[in-house]
């Protein structure tokens, strides 16, 4: 028995130590490869990525910049988050037709509904252009040097890839710009929703289950991809025609278990995977917590105004949802690094990397890097905080605040250029219009007296009452007349008088102080990851998220979150009617889904059991952007939709810990139990191909053993 554990365990740290990373798909081949195979995979690099031949790559859309699509019918038919085209839904929303509360579904291609601005885009392919970036910069220019020469290579190289017409092309810098590659992309501007849930189904649960698992969300929501007739992006046009892909994805009826492979394929944005220690620690005890604070202080207001007014619901629900989740993720991820250790595990790190230096003698070379980490942080600690929180109180938080910077770069923008009057105008009445179509000054009052004194010891809400910033009508009047008559009317106003003096300092003092100190730590950072990888080559490097398209694998598994707690990797339909609260503005459930639970209607969609599978839980390294990512089988097919990362885990972002790094997806199942029986969309699901590459393994060794 205790043999057993201890190979159990041999076993799991084994699997554990080969997962974590966002890899670059080009570069599968060898190590990933390998990887891959050994957690159950039978896809090889080139089924995931390959210039020549349609591969899952091309099935993989940038949804808006910030989510990730894929698509799943050979018309274009896009699958993301529900969180994703959560602005969008909320765009064709109004009192009478609530596409928020009552969900969406076009019944035909003519009941599509465009969305202008929203585009997705695809890799066409990836090529390594460090040599071509690098050519010329030595180790004696300056950081500012090498930064000029570094975007003029850029430049020069842009213009001479080869690309069609409709093709765009950029540069992006890896494992701190020790490698850079170059993405050739097509982007697709007619972008129609499809379909939606209900809220009550597609943010189940919204914020008090939002990073944390056992978790219940239907988070998902179809759009489709619109071409011209020669199948090539094109703006918006009611002549477009539904696009047809180079590959779309299969989808499994067969679902996952414990141990199966799953691969996410998508557009991480961001993370900070070789901060020193001493950052990890400035991050967790004094960034993070100021940030939450203000956070908390605007959502008491919008949350209860949001209550009790279906007008404020609708209007505050994206400006709501955005501010919530980074709130809550960072508690969590402060819960992270103090339950995985993390700050300490990075000292050792750290001791590690400084004794392999002594032993290869190359204390000169390097040795400076960690003790001037410590010097620049802490020299680097309150700028860093007090323009952060500026930026939660002025740009995230506040709409007034936000209304008065926005004039601010207005007024800068005539300042330096009179001629620019009037697209500054232009510009500075289109910010207006859209803070305004979603504005209520009561809770932005409210806001305001709750977040400012974060900033500062002056506190007037009486700007309320006097400013013309806080009525669309008034505002705009504010900018009629000539030049000089708007720079003083603006100069009048109440709100403007008030704000002015600080968002100059934020200008001429704290945001320059904070590139000067900024600039030294990036600087370093370069270094230190040119000096890990030299000194420590063994290691297992994988560049940081950067927005661009990653593959990052694992297997399904459960954690425990805390002592004697154990969540198994597989929440079913039953835990959400036991969630069920009646009329509750999180947990309600819509009485058709109820009766389709009681009735057990379930069709192709249940497990082995009998039951619906909502969500599952992945060791898969994920961060923000990979939402709307596709989890995807051994095979290649579609089985899971990725949302979220369980809330002790988000700190995978700095450190992750296979332990309790968890990435959470929706069952592909359950959204189309939710399209077929909930919605009555069966068009949708007749569009796509459902698969069972389970089934068919067991029959195939069935068919063996027969033999
Ligand atoms: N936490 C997920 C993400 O980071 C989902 C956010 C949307 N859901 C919500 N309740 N705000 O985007
Ligand atoms: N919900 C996140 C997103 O919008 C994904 C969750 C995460 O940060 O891992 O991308």
């Amino acid at each position: 028995m205790k043999f057993l554990k201890i190979l159990l365990l041999f076993i799991t740290l084994q699997v554990s130590a080969q997962q974590g990373g966002m890899w670059i798909p080009s570069l599968l081949e060898g190590m990933n490869e390998q990887e891959m195979t050994d957690l159950g995979s039978k896809l090889t690099a080139k089924d995931i990525y390959d210039v020549n031949n349609s591969s899952l790559k091309d099935a993989i859309g940038h949804f808006n910049g910030g989510c990730t699509s894929e698509i799943i019918s050979p018309k274009g038919l896009v699958l993301t988050n529900h969180h994703c085209g959560f602005g969008q839904i909320q765009s064709h929303s109004s009192l009478e037709n609530d596409y928020l509360k009552d969900g969406f579904w076009a019944m035909n291609l003519e009941e599509e509904l465009p969305n202008p601005g929203l585009y997705i885009e695809f890799i066409v392919r990836i090529e390594d252009v460090t040599t071509q970036v690098l050519n010329g910069v030595t180790e004696d220019m300056t950081e500012k040097e090498k930064q000029s020469l570094i975007s003029k290579n850029s430049n020069t190289f842009e213009a001479t890839v080869k690309k069609e017409a409709w093709e765009d092309t950029k540069i992006k810098s890896f494992y701190k710009g020790n490698q850079y590659f170059l993405f050739v992309t097509e982007r697709f501007n007619d972008i129609r929703l499809v379909g939606a849930p209900p809220t009550s189904i597609g943010k189940f649960g919204s914020d008090t289950d939002n990073w944390v698992f056992p978790r219940h969300t239907g988070d998902f929501s179809m759009f489709r991809i619109y071409a011209n007739k020669d199948n090539r992006p094109a703006e918006y046009s009611k002549d477009n025609v539904p696009y047809t892909p180079k590959h779309f994805l299969p989808i499994s009826l067969d679902g996952v278990e414990e141990g199966d492979f799953t691969m996410i394929f998508g557009f991480p944005g961001t993370t900070d995977e070789y901060l020193p220690a001493v950052a990890i620690e400035q991050i967790t005890t004094e960034y993070n917590p100021s940030n939450i604070a203000i956070r908390e202080a605007a959502l008491k207001v919008i949350d209860a105004n949001m209550k009790s007014s279906d007008e404020i619901r609708i209007k505050y629900a994206s400006k709501q949802a955005r501010i919530a989740n980074a709130w809550k993720k960072w508690i969590g991820e402060n819960l992270g690094i103090e339950k995985s250790n993390a700050i300490q595990e990075r000292r050792e790190f750290e001791a590690t990397f400084t004794k392999a230096l002594k032993e290869q003698g190359l204390e000169d070379k390097y040795g400076n890097i960690l003790p001037e980490f410590d010097v620049l942080y802490e020299n680097f600690e309150e700028v860093n905080i007090k323009r952060r929180n500026f930026i939660e109180v002025f740009l995230v938080t506040n709409e007034l605040m936000n209304m008065t910077f926005r004039a601010y770069q207005f007024e800068q923008a005539v300042a330096q250029n009179p001629e620019s009057f009037d697209k500054a105008k232009a510009s500075m009445e289109g910010t207006l219009t859209g803070i305004h179509k979603d504005y209520d000054v009561n809770v932005d009052k409210g806001v305001f007296e709750n977040v400012m004194p974060f900033y500062s010891k002056n506190i007037d809400a009486s700007i309320y009452d006097q400013t013309a910033l806080t009525n669309i009508v008034t505002a705009l009047e504010l900018f009629q007349g000539t030049p000089e008559e708007v720079i003083k009317n603006l100069n009048n106003d109440p709100a403007y008088v008030y704000a002015k003096p600080m968002i100059e300092e934020f200008y001429n003092t704290i945001n320059p102080e904070f590139q000067a100190k900024n600039e030294p730590i990036t600087a370093l950072q370069t270094e230190y990851m040119t000096a890990l990888m030299e000194v420590l080559p063994n290691a297992r490097y994988y560049p940081d998220a950067n927005s661009t398209l990653r593959v990052t694998y694992g297997q399904v598994r459960g954690y425990s979150p805390r002592d004697a707690v154990y969540y198994s990797p597989v929440s079913y339909l039953d835990g959400v009617i036991e969630k069920y609260i009646p009329g509750d503005y999180e947990f309600d459930v819509p009485q058709k889904l109820i009766e389709l639970y009681e009735s057990k209607n379930y069709g192709p969609y249940a497990d082995a059991n009998g039951k619906v599978p909502v969500c599952f839980l992945g060791t898969n390294h994920t961060t923000g952007g990979n939402s709307g990512s596709p989890a995807i089988d051994a095979y290649g097919n579609l089985v899971g939709l990725n949302f979220d990362r369980v809330w002790e885990g988000t700190m995978s972002d700095m450190y992750y810990d296979p332990e309790i790094c968890r990435n959470i997806m929706v069952d592909l199942r359950y959204v189309l139990f939710i399209v077929d029986n909930y919605a009555g969309a069966k068009h949708l699901i007749d569009e796509m191909t459902l698969v069972h590459p389970k089934k068919k393994e067991q029959s195939k060794a069935k068919g063996k053993k027969k033999k």
